[in-house]
């Protein structure tokens, strides 16, 4: 009798798809066994292994899907070499509350300090935070775009990006890009306008964004759509790539007067 409740249990676990449970059921029952929990607590218990088991699972996935190039996290940030950025802010931005308010991030800085890092890790810890996340180096998001019009599906492939609540956008401005692109990328911008976050690196000051997007009126269009809902960080300093070479002596210290 109690074998055929036993398979009752089990079938109505994977019915309501409690599949952490259902497979450590007889782990769990055994513990329970032994360990004598009142009711409650053993309820208790069931529940709080199954809700992490799929919190873990649904972070796994949403990093899977993010589609980051590297694991970078933002414990592993050393704040200490990168005084000039703003680690109670960066705190802040990785509880996800910008991203239900649509407000959008960018990072500024030459080349080494850190902002691809911080951009991956901010994004993890909104996945963490139980939002979607699409990471997509400028370059790539541009040839998308452009081969999607070229094909008449720039609206599939804006509505492709349009979707994840933060669009992280790396390395804008590396590469100066023909005025179609910076169309384009308006496009994109304008669609995620208040509606989703966009999270943006770049090496180059807002000044030379015209001369970027080979289009003074389109880049400035742009930045006031990017900056009107924002946190900026301007991150000054040497490149942590550098560092070690320094350290070995490879490239000279910079000139102390
Ligand atoms: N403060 C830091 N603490 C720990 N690791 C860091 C720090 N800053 C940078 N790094 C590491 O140094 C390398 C370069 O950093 P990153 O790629 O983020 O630089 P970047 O600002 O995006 O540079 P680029 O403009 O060339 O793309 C990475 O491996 C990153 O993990
Ligand atoms: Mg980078």
């Amino acid at each position: 009798m109690s074998e055929l409740v036993r398979a009752r249990v089990q079938e109505h676990l994977v019915k309501l798809r409690l599949g952490h449970v259902a497979d450590r059921l007889d782990a769990l029952l055994s513990e329970a066994a032994r360990a004598e929990p009142t009711y409650l607590d053993f309820l208790d218990e069931l529940l709080r292994q199954e809700v992490q088991s799929k919190q873990t699972k649904r972070v796994a996935m949403g990093i899977t899907i993010a589609h980051f190039p590297s694991v970078k996290t933002l414990e592993e940030f050393d704040f200490k070499f990168q005084p000039s950025v703003d680690a109670k802010l960066v705190r802040e931005l990785a509880t996800g509350r910008f991203v239900a308010q649509a407000d959008n991030i960018l990072l500024f800085g030459p080349p080494g300090v850190g902002k691809t890092h911080l951009a991956i890790g901010l994004g993890r810890a909104v996945v963490e935070a139980g939002h979607s996340v699409l990471f997509v180096s400028t370059t790539a998001l541009l040839a998308t775009l452009a081969q999607a019009e070229s094909e008449g599906k720039l609206g599939d492939q804006l509505a492709y990006y349009g979707k994840p609540k933060l669009l992280i956008v790396d390395e804008l401005g590396y590469l100066p890009f023909e005025k179609r692109s910076a169309h384009l990328l308006y496009q994109l911008v304008a669609r995620r306008y208040e509606k989703g976050s966009l999270l943006v690196t770049t090496n180059q000051p807002v000044t030379q964004w015209g001369a970027v997007f080979g289009d003074e009126m389109t880049a400035a269009a742009i930045l006031d759509r990017l900056l009107h809902h924002s946190h900026t960080m301007l991150i000054q300093g040497e490149s942590y790539r550098l560092r070690q070479k320094k350290r070995a002596g490879l490239i000279a210290p910079p000139h102390q007067s």
